[in-house]
């Protein structure tokens, strides 16, 4: 657990381009929920990125169901990120594997071994950590399912965190899970006495007996117990700072999702997401993965690919305002 908080020390940083200087921008695509467009958002956000003349790299960490070479039209590359978390491989860089578009080069996720596909905690640190070392502009890291650690901490880590959902209960709900699990296990990691690691372990569980029922109980439990630690994890919350997706939009009603997702976000979790915008459903998305292309090269003059380009020139321009997302004048 603690070997991943020195990686912490340059997390959340937000702000253009120019800090290229200091290595690549780290952005993670989650979502908690399979085959929410989580790929698709990747894919089509890093190919906008590099057409713009950014230098970009797409990370597949989803070991289990690798599938971002797929869509760039990349055949099986020999490394992948396996090689890394077998040890044949101690540099990301030598993992690179060039796509047809010329600033974009992904890691792909094959090959994996299913004795233990995910790596360990150190060597996630190590991961990250040459990441950051990429001689690129962004480095997309493409997630699995699911709110394990192993995926958490590459949503926690990252500069950025994406979350994509897909307007539907069974996703808002595991969205919701995703989100309250990476807040809480950033709190853990931030936490530093072990009395306040204790109190938040105790908050994880729902139904806790102390009745810690929101992260604003667990604060002024803190407070009580050590006021530095209570003000430190204050500024833990506030940069805890997820920005929302909604993909697949098809009415009005979708649109507005990622509203009242950043609502209940502030009112019931503590912290403060951002409505980054929504790309609707567009028939041709499976036919570009078919086709082995982004749709915003499959398709460029799509409706979806405006809406996907959008999101990758806020990305590009760092902001995170939380102002009117894209589309919503329409
Ligand atoms: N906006 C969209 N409109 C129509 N279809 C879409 C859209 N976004 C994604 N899809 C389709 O949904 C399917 C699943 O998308 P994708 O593979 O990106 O999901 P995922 O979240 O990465 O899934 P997994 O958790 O399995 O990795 C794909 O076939 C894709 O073409
Ligand atoms: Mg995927």
């Amino acid at each position: 657990m603690r070997g991943i908080q020195p990686v912490f020390a340059s997390a959340n940083r937000t702000g253009p381009v120019a800090l290229a200087a200091a290595g690549p921008r780290l952005i993670a695509i989650g979502g908690g929920k399979g085959g929410v467009g989580k790929t698709f958002v990747t894919t089509n956000v890093a190919l906008t990125l590099a057409r713009m003349g950014h230098r970009v790299v797409a990370v597949d960490a989803d070991l289990d169901g690798a599938n971002l070479h797929t869509c760039f039209g990349v055949p099986s590359p020999e490394v992948s990120l396996a090689d890394f978390v077998a040890g044949r491989v101690s540099e990301p860089e030598k993992l690179l594997v060039q796509t047809r578009e010329p600033n974009l080069q992904i890691i792909a996720g094959t090959h994996s071994n299913l004795n233990q596909p995910q790596p360990g905690q150190t060597r996630r640190v190590e991961l990250l950590r040459g990441l950051r070392r990429l001689p690129a502009d962004f480095v997309l890291i493409d997630l699995g399912a699911g709110s394990q650690p192993a995926v958490l901490d590459y949503f926690l880590v990252a500069d950025e965190g994406l979350l994509v959902m897909r307007p539907e209960p069974t996703s808002v709900e595991n969205a919701y899970s995703f989100l309250r699990a990476a807040f809480y296990r950033r709190l853990r990691l931030a936490a530093r006495g072990h009395g306040v690691r204790e109190l938040v372990d105790q908050a994880m569980d729902q139904r806790n007996e102390r009745g810690i029922r929101t992260p604003y109980d667990l604060m002024r439990e803190i407070e009580a117990v050590d006021p530095v630690e209570g003000r430190r994890f204050i500024q833990t919350m506030r940069a805890f700072r997820p920005r929302i997706v909604v993909n697949e939009a098809r009415t009005a009603a979708d649109i507005k999702l990622g509203f009242a997702v950043v609502s209940v976000c502030e009112k019931f979790f503590g912290f403060k997401a951002d409505y980054l915008g929504y790309v609707n459903y567009q028939d041709e998305a499976r036919e570009s993965v078919a086709a082995r292309k982004p749709l915003c090269d499959y398709m460029a003059e799509s409706e979806a690919a405006t809406y996907l380009s959008r999101i990758s020139n806020k990305l590009a321009e760092g902001r995170v305002d939380g102002s009117m997302h894209p589309g919503m004048s329409r």
